[in-house]
């Protein structure tokens, strides 16, 4: 395919019969140079865009969860594309592509990055890029300057950002001006210095009334979804009837409006995962197996083999 995209003039029309075989949704997509970073799709206006999963919540319910996954590369986001709502590139990339302590160091420019792949290698979910630590919580001015950045680099729909209450005034500034937001409270990673840790939160009285008023006021302020994350089940529940726009359930509760999952924690990349984290595969266990049969047969010679090498005519 890319060898006949190459032999081609260029130009789209020339293109248009090869290209038109990739427009099926298939885990043989390939990366053609067509599918810019401009026109992300190749089947312009059908990507689900952010009103429309805003309205997936009608009068407190939604009818069919939403389905939201992490993505950080563009084949990622080929295989997961089809089957999810939205794709989140995750700050988590942080400790998952990068080997990072935390998400603290991660930066505007992975983010930017990553999220262009994610664009690139989609069609059909809403790209969601987070905003990394450091990068808005300083003023409304500031969280829009980097979020128009992520917006232009990446061709993303939206952006998350980690806050309740004290985020509310920069979710209003960003939505009235072109920015959708997704808020993110309960266990904010971000703040993991001011909480000591990972722990579920929502325990006490007062931890739990902070996150339902932290959840109101996003929602007052225009946040199209918010992201609850490890809170015990009862204020994932409370939280989920308090708002007015989706919430999105990660060790919370299934009563939220929609579940998103880190992708290699649900596909078993990681020996230690979170109790909230159910282990779709044991992906970990498939690529080491294929990378010691690998290592024996090159220190064998059995590989390449007749099939893989070329010989002269
Ligand atoms: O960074 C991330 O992957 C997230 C999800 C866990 C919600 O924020």
């Amino acid at each position: 395919m890319l060898q006949v995209l190459r032999q081609r003039p260029r130009g789209w029309l020339a293109l248009a019969p090869e290209i038109a075989r990739t427009r099926t949704m298939s885990t043989t997509f390939q990366l053609d140079t067509a599918t810019s970073r401009a026109t992300p799709t190749p089947q312009p206006m059908r990507r689900l865009t952010v009103p429309k999963i805003r309205q997936r919540k009608k009068d407190g319910v939604t009818e069919q969860p939403l389905v939201m996954l992490t993505a950080y590369t563009a084949r990622q986001a080929q295989l997961l594309d089809e089957h999810c709502d939205l794709l989140l590139v995750g700050d988590s990339l942080g400790q998952v592509i990068y080997g990072l302590p935390s998400t603290i160091p991660v930066t505007l420019d992975m983010m930017a990055n990553h999220g262009a792949a994610v664009v690139r290698g989609s069609y059909h979910s809403v790209v969601i890029v987070d905003m990394p630590f450091g990068s808005y919580e300083s003023s409304p001015q500031q969280a829009f300057e980097s979020a128009s950045q992520l917006l232009k680099i990446s061709g993303a729909a939206g952006v998350k950002l980690e806050g309740g209450a004290a985020m509310a005034e920069t979710v209003a500034f960003l939505t009235q001006r072109g920015i959708p937001v997704m808020g993110h409270v309960g266990l904010t990673p971000q703040a993991v210095n001011v909480l000591g840790g990972y722990a579920a939160r929502g325990r006490s009285d007062a931890e739990a009334d902070k996150i339902v008023s932290d959840a109101r006021s996003l929602d007052e302020a225009g946040a199209f979804a918010i992201v609850v994350e490890g809170v015990v089940e009862p204020i994932a529940i409370d939280v989920t009837q308090a708002v007015g726009c989706p919430t999105i359930g990660i060790g919370a509760s299934a009563q939220c409006d929609g579940q998103v999952l880190v992708c290699e924690d649900m596909l078993g990349m990681f020996e230690r995962v979170p109790r909230f984290v159910k282990r779709y595969e044991e992906m970990a266990d498939v690529i080491s197996r294929a990378a010691a049969t690998y290592a024996a047969e090159v220190r064998e010679r059995s590989f390449p083999g007749e099939a893989q090498t070329y010989q002269p005519k």
